[in-house]
């Protein structure tokens, strides 16, 4: 098989640069491990920026998400016992972030990747890239017991964090940047209506927790928990209990409780790997970098890779330009920083840590003061979390 980008992966980041690569005749084929069945069991996060709603748009993938989805104009911060609500449309200049799952967008790229006959191969077993630093890259998987080959001209790793990709790269050339946190994040999904109509963060000495939604039905809830947990150590009636401790009282009396119909435990890490391109492979989302979901960056950082790769692909293809796929890493890079910058920022200023000393405890209740002081702090936390600039 011959094609022009062979995408590994069939995540939301492989789905959505095929979908806007085919619109612009750009041939291509994702080559996905696992069935679509099992990519869609996967409970992810559920906050695009405005920018990812618009490529979403732009892919002819935006309609359901503009249905279904919720505009958000802010969050709120709970802490000492207190509401502070952030006004993202204020502080960012009017811009906003849509609520819509990420299962149901992962849906809405398949389903687009059908009505145009996209090229997606399920149960591709044991893909592997090769020549990647020759100009003439292939890419063979098993099917079944046949070796398929695909020769093309470029190879986007899109295959997340324990993909082939990343791995492809000689050790000697890829630098890897890694912080991981002392805790997870116990995750339930419950069809109950949402105890706010906005997202909301609570900093609490028992641990973090975040309350957050898919719709007006289904309530998305988190709470910190040590990373020697198991889901089995937390019965739905314990997480309710501990969820509602970490809440201030207004909020948890009103809280809607009910079975899980989803609970799993996540770790938290920061990673990044470098360069996100070797010779003619294009590494992008989750393949090259990680955050933490507290500032709800992971989905929307492949956005700002996809964007840049759908760019630079156009031009190489439409006016012979390299420039794009030449200056990808490092303007890729560029933004993926500022993300991992703002998530781990979140994320130390509102989780509890086992080993902090009594100055690191008044340093976040500083952090969090100065936010609801200062109008430029406010401004710095709401252009970063509707999405800084592609
Ligand atoms: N061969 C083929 N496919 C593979 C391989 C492989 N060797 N390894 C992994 N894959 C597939 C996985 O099955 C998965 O469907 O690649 C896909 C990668 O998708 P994601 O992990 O969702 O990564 P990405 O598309 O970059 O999306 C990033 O997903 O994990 C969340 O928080 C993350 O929101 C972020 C988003
Ligand atoms: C979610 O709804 O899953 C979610 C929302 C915001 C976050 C993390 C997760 O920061």
């Amino acid at each position: 098989m011959k094609t022009q980008v062979c995408i590994i992966g069939g995540g939301p980041s492989g789905l959505l640069l095929s979908q806007l690569l085919h619109l612009q005749g750009i041939d291509n084929v994702v080559l996905e491990r696992h069935s679509r069945e099992y990519v869609l069991s996967r409970i992810r996060a559920g906050v695009l920026e405005h920018g990812f709603a618009e490529l979403m748009r732009e892919a002819r993938c935006g309609d359901r998400m503009d249905r279904e989805g919720e505009i958000h104009e802010g969050f709120f911060i709970a802490h000492d016992s207190r509401l502070d609500r952030v006004d993202l449309h204020r502080y960012s200049g009017g811009s906003s972030v849509v609520v819509y799952g990420q299962t149901e967008l992962t849906r809405d790229l398949y389903d687009a990747r059908d009505r145009m006959q996209g090229k997606v191969v399920h149960h591709a077993e044991d893909v592997k890239p090769h020549d990647l630093t020759s100009a003439t890259p292939h890419v063979t998987y098993r099917d079944g017991d046949e070796v398929v080959r695909i020769d093309c001209d470029f190879v986007i790793g899109a295959d997340g964090f324990h993909g082939v990709s990343r791995k492809s790269i000689p050790k000697g050339v890829l630098r890897e940047y890694e912080k991981v946190y002392p805790f997870g994040w116990l995750g339930v999904l419950s069809r109950t209506r949402p105890v706010s109509p906005e997202l909301i963060y609570a900093k609490h000495e028992r641990g973090f927790a975040l309350c957050s939604l898919r719709s007006q039905v289904l309530s998305r809830y988190y709470i910190q928990v040590p990373l020697s947990d198991k889901v089995e150590d937390w019965s739905d009636d314990a997480f309710w209990a501990e969820l509602q401790r970490r809440l201030p009282g207004e909020v948890a009396q009103r809280m809607i409780t009910g079975p899980s119909i989803e609970k799993s435990i996540a770790p938290l890490r920061s990673y990044v790997a470098e360069p996100m391109r070797y010779g003619n492979l294009f590494l992008a989302g989750d393949a090259a970098h990680i955050v933490p979901p507290t500032g709800a960056r992971g989905l929307n950082s492949a956005a700002s890779d996809i964007y840049y790769l759908y760019h630079a692909m156009l031009a190489h293809y439409r006016d012979g330009d390299d420039s794009g796929l030449d200056g990808y890493s490092a303007k890729a890079l560029a933004r993926v920083w500022k993300a991992q910058r703002f998530s781990w920022w979140m994320t130390m200023m509102l989780h509890t840590f086992p080993d902090s000393i009594d100055y690191d405890k008044r340093l976040q209740d500083t952090d969090l003061a100065y936010l609801f002081s200062s109008e430029a702090a406010l401004r710095s936390l709401a252009e970063n979390y509707v999405g800084l600039p592609f």
